[in-house]
């Protein structure tokens, strides 16, 4: 049974992208199928992937227009399939128009599609407006990573309050998991925030964190995942292990 994921946190720069591209081919690599969704208009899922064909279709035309998802999915690597942003997806937070069907559009245009596949992992802007609704919408699993750093659980009790309320408004419930990143083994503040986390989240903080790595912030820039670009690295190990955390259900 396919299983659709939202990468989430309204927060900038605590690794939605990374674990969204790392997980996902971790997952293929691991002998699942996986398609992914940029629905960030920074692109940078794509950019990941090495995908940097600006004027080429993607979900914005899918939300905004008429076309067909299955015509805008292109093959990245072997079984690992992306839906690019879309120069236009931008356009999305602006659209005034077509009420509550704005927040399921994309429910509606994957509705069997993609069948085949066993995940489908989608990447969310660091916001909380139409794009991430359309997101929850289609949604069975929200995967939430936490930078392991100060500024970590701030704005987490939010975050959780607004998917209570969303899973309320559309009378579903969401599997709920949440990912350390950017993890400093060493110090201090780090430890307490992952035992902030266990306190607020028992059973649901996946078993490893995501160390800080220097290779998994270079390798976007050469369009790689870190499997390709560095594969003996802690970030290729730590995102190996995630996944089997998530396929097994392995908690803190
Ligand atoms: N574990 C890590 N070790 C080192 N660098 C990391 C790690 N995780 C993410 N980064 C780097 O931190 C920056 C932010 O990460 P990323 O883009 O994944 O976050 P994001 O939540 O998707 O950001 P945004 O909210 O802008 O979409 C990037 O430059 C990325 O390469
Ligand atoms: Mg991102």
């Amino acid at each position: 049974m396919m299983r659709i994921l939202a990468i989430l946190n309204q927060k900038g720069g605590v690794g939605k992208t990374t674990t969204t591209a790392n997980l996902a081919h971790a997952l293929v690599l691991a002998g699942k199928r996986v398609t992914t969704i940029d629905l960030d208009p920074q692109g940078h899922l794509s950019a990941t992937f090495g995908i940097f064909d600006e004027r080429g279709l993607g979900i914005d035309e899918v939300l905004l227009g008429d076309v067909c998802i299955a015509d805008v999915v292109q093959q990245v690597r072997e079984g690992l399939y992306l839906i690019p942003a879309g120069h236009r997806l931008g356009k999305m937070e602006m659209l005034t128009q077509g009420g509550a069907s704005r927040g399921t559009r994309l429910r509606t245009a994957l509705t069997g599609q993609f069948e085949d596949q066993d995940f489908i992992l989608m990447d969310c802007p660091p916001a909380s407006g139409i794009l991430v609704m359309n997101a929850l919408a289609v949604a069975d699993e929200v995967i939430v990573p936490v930078a392991g750093d100060y500024l970590g659980l701030r704005g987490l009790g939010y975050l959780m309050k607004t998917l209570k309320s969303i899973e309320q408004g559309l009378q579903k419930k969401l599997e709920k998991w949440i990912v350390v990143t950017r993890f400093h083994a060493r110090r201090r503040l780090p430890r307490e925030v992952v035992g902030k986390l266990l306190d607020y989240f028992p059973g649901q903080v996946l078993s490893t964190p995501i160390r800080e790595t220097t290779a998994l912030a270079e390798s976007p820039g050469f369009g790689m995942t870190i499997f390709e670009y560095n594969d003996g690295s802690n970030g290729a190990l730590d995102y190996r292990s995630l996944a089997m955390d998530y396929l097994n259900g392995r908690t803190m």
